[in-house]
Formats: C-alpha cells, structure tokens, sequence
C-alpha cells in the first residue's frame, strides 16, 4: 500500500461544471440488445492517466487525450459535472451528503449512474478507522448501475448497459495477474492504498476544491461514479438492480469463500459463524456445493430463520450457547470447513476450535489491521488449516456474470435477503447496522 497521496486540485485542470447533474444519465436507460454478455477485456484496464491529470503511467499505444464517448441526450463531454455523494472527511466522523465535482471518465473508464448499493459491514470498518483509508472519501464497494459514458479505449461497453462495480479492477500485466490471482492485482492494490483511480488522480472533488479519494474504484455511496474499466462487469439487465448489487461483495466473498478458500466438497460439513449479508451467502453457497450439514451460529433469531431457508440445517444461537460446545455435538468431531463471517478475532478462533481433523477455519471477516487470535497449536498436527479470502477469491469478469444466472436461474436466492433503502437514508442504514437491527442487506435504491 501506498502512501498518501497528494492533494490533485492544482492538477486537474478542469474547474468548470457544464453538465449538471441530471443530463449525466443522459436518458439512456435503456438496456444492451442481447444482454449483457460478460467481456472481459483481454489484459484488463491498464494503469492509465487522466486527462489533465499530471505524469501518470503512459498508455500503451500512445496516450490519445481523452475523448468521452457518449450515446446520451448529453453528448460527448469533457468536462467537470456534479452529483451527490455521501463524503465522509475523517474516520468516525458524520457522513454528509455532498455535491462533489466529477471529471468525466478517462482512459480505460466508465461513468456510471448508481442504481442500488449495498451496505457492508467493511464500510462500517472503514468509517470508523479501523482500516485505514486516504480521506476524505465516499465510501461503498457494493453497487450495481448503468453505464452512462465511457473513455477512450474502451470498446465493449455501452451506454445504458447494466453492470456490477468490483473493487478488483486489474492491471492484467503484474505477477499476480499473469499468475491468475487478478483479486491480488498489485495495480489494484496500489489505487486502493491512494484512493485514485489511476494511481494519480482520484476524478472528483469536494466543492473547495480539495481531492475527494476512491474506494477501491468503486465508491458507490453517490449518484454517479467514475470506475476503472476492469472493475466493471456487465450483467444480465434482467436481473433487478439491488439483487445485482449484492453479487459485488456480500455474494462473491460468501459464496467464492466455499468455492475458492474452502473448496467444499458434496457431503462435506461446514459451520458459519455469523449469519449477516456475507455469512447468509457463505451458507447459500455451502447449500450449492451439496454440503451435508451446515451449521448456521447468529446471536439474533431472525437470522437463524432466515439461514435455515436458505438451507442451514442446523441452527445455534450464540447468545444462549457456547458454540465450541454444541457444534461438536450436532456435528461429531467437529465440522470439515468453519467460517467466521463477523470479522471478531474471537469469532476466527472458534471457527479454528470447531474444525474436524484435516479441516478448514476460513476467516471471511475483515478484523482491525492489528487484531491478533491465539490458537491451539497442537491440533494442527491433525492437519487442520487456517485460511483466508479476499472477496472470495473470485474474479468478477467470470464470476459474476455466472453468478447473476445462478440468482435468474433460482440456484441462489437473493431477494430474501435484501432490505431496500433511499440513498438518503444511508447514515441511518449504517447505524442500523452497527446496532444489529437490520435482517440481512440494506440495499440502498436509487431512482
Ligand atoms: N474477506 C472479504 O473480502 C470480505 C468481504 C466482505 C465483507 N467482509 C467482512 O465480513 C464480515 C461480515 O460482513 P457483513 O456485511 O455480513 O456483516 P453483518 O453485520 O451483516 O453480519 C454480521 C453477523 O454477525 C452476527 N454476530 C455478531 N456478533 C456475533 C456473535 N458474537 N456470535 C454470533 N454472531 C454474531 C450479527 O448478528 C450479524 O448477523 C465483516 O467483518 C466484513 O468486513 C469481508
Ligand atoms: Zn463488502
Ligand atoms: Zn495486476
């Protein structure tokens, strides 16, 4: 991870706001023909500098100025337009809804008009300091959309296409990538440690001027964003928006966890600790995998209903049970893959406690950057591991398409899951979900 970085708004170079927020959709709502065929570009979006934007890495083949492609009402643009975004300046700070100042996409990316975006226990983390982020920023990282412009380079999307945002753009040409570990894209690592979306520039600005950061190329909590090529899939536009918006996070990690970090076989047994928007999808994908027994461990009853629907087969609840007591006992000698879906380092060591000989403790949740565990050493001679996952493991151009057909299909079941909010009720979503009040995924929708 990098540094911070400096301030871009003496680079920019483009002050002026010509498009005002409304023309940015443009009125192209209206889906691909054909829908949504995944494309993903060969190599991905390379690291490409803005226009204006300073020295950043030059583009291969030639570094043409960017020129915005646009089939909306709006036309081509090239210049600073507004929107709403919920900015948050420092961690533990209020978020506050902001007209910020938005560049138009550049090389290698796309405008998109947020359509739904979810509200993840990892913005939780991030608002309140314990993952250390550039600030101030707009945080989100779950969000589906239409496409409404794209920069140069970029061929195989167009305007009101409906895509996923992932918070896994890739480089396609680092170790990681070429090795097939495009989740591990250094590249992508870097944009995330700075908060830009090139390594320069972050593409938009608070209204004094001062550089507004990114997560991770996704930044869904606003109206409209510009995202990295790489990191935007196109999807099936049948699929309504806020169930779209799940197969950015909560979907992948919960579900690629099973299939990637865990591998679990059919009539293997699992344990998931914590049944929230992420572990819910843990138990869907144990339940697609053919596990025999699963194991679902919440504090509150509505999400242990909830995850015996979605194919728990057994149920405890954590605050009347001691859960390295009672899964041994449902489950004899302990199960072969345990989850923590919370993200509590206590919650990573029972996980460890309750795996059978030769099994899997997987750590799904995001702990504070210097959160420790202490287990017991000797049970890893029984061969038993300790794994992690970073968003699954998946990588979104293949995976989230195949995933949106699972969820049009009926293989995995999402509309059970989803509590729909106004974008503008995000600071009582969030409170909501600190406190545990809410069922699964506040999905906040916007018009
Ligand atoms: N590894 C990754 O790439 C990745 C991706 C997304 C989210 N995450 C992390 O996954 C974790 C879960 O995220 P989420 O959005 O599902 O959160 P959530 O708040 O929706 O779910 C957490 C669940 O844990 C339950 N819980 C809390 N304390 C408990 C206890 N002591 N015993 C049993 N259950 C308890 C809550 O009732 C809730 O259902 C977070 O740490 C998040 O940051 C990691
Ligand atoms: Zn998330
Ligand atoms: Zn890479």
């Amino acid at each position: 991870m990098s540094d911070q970085p400096r301030s871009q708004s003496d680079d920019l170079g483009l002050r002026s706001i010509a498009t005002p927020p409304e023309e940015l959709d443009g009125g192209a709502a209206t889906p691909r023909p054909g829908g949504g065929a995944p494309t993903p570009r060969p190599g991905g979006g390379a690291a490409t500098p803005r226009p204006g934007g300073g020295a950043a890495t030059p583009r291969p083949g030639g570094g043409a100025p960017t020129q915005v492609r646009s089939e909306t009402a709006a036309g081509p643009s090239t210049e600073v337009a507004r929107t709403r975004a919920w900015v948050l300046e420092e961690p533990g700070a209020d978020l506050e809804l902001t007209t910020v100042e938005l560049s138009p996409p550049g090389p290698e990316q796309v405008l998109v008009r947020i359509r739904a975006t979810g509200v993840c226990a990892s913005d939780v983390h991030v608002m309140d300091g314990r993952l250390p982020k550039p600030m101030p920023f707009v945080p989100g990282h779950e969000a589906a959309g239409e496409v409404v412009a794209v920069g140069d380079g970029v061929h195989d999307l167009a305007p009101g296409a409906h895509v996923v945002l992932s918070i896994l753009p890739r480089c396609g040409t680092c170790e990681a990538c070429v090795a097939g570990r495009t989740n591990h894209c250094t590249w992508a690592g870097d944009l995330a440690g700075t908060g830009t979306l090139d390594g320069t520039n972050t593409g938009w600005h608070l209204p004094d001027g001062r550089a507004l950061h990114h997560f991770n190329g996704v930044s869904s909590f606003a109206e409209h964003v510009v995202s990295p090529r790489s990191g935007v899939v196109e999807i099936d536009p049948a699929l309504p928006f806020s169930q779209a918006a799940l197969l950015g996070c909560a979907v992948a990690t919960g579900v690629g966890a099973v299939r990637n970090a865990a591998r679990v076989a059919a009539g293997q047994t699992v344990a998931v600790i914590g049944c929230g928007g992420v572990g819910l999808n843990v138990i869907q994908g144990a339940r697609i995998a053919g596990a025999s027994r699963i194991v679902a461990v919440d504090l509150d009853p509505e999400k242990l209903a909830l995850a015996t629907a979605l194919g728990a087969t057994d149920v405890v609840d954590a605050a009347q049970q001691d859960v390295r007591t009672v899964v041994p006992q449902l489950v004899a000698g302990g199960v072969d893959h345990a989850f923590d879906a919370i993200g509590r380092p206590s919650a990573l060591e029972d996980a460890f406690a309750i795996t059978a000989t030769g099994g899997t403790a997987i750590a799904v949740g995001l702990y504070a950057t210097d959160a420790q565990i202490t287990i017991d050493a000797f049970p890893l001679v029984g061969e038993r591991r300790l794994a992690g996952t970073y968003l699954g493991g998946v990588d979104p151009h293949v995976d989230v398409p195949a995933l949106a057909q699972d969820a049009l299909y009926g293989r995995l079941e999402l509309a059970s899951l989803i509590v729909e909010r106004a974008f503008e009720d995000l600071p009582d979503a969030v409170a909501d979900l600190r406190a545990g009040r809410t069922l699964a995924r506040q999905v906040l929708t916007l018009p």
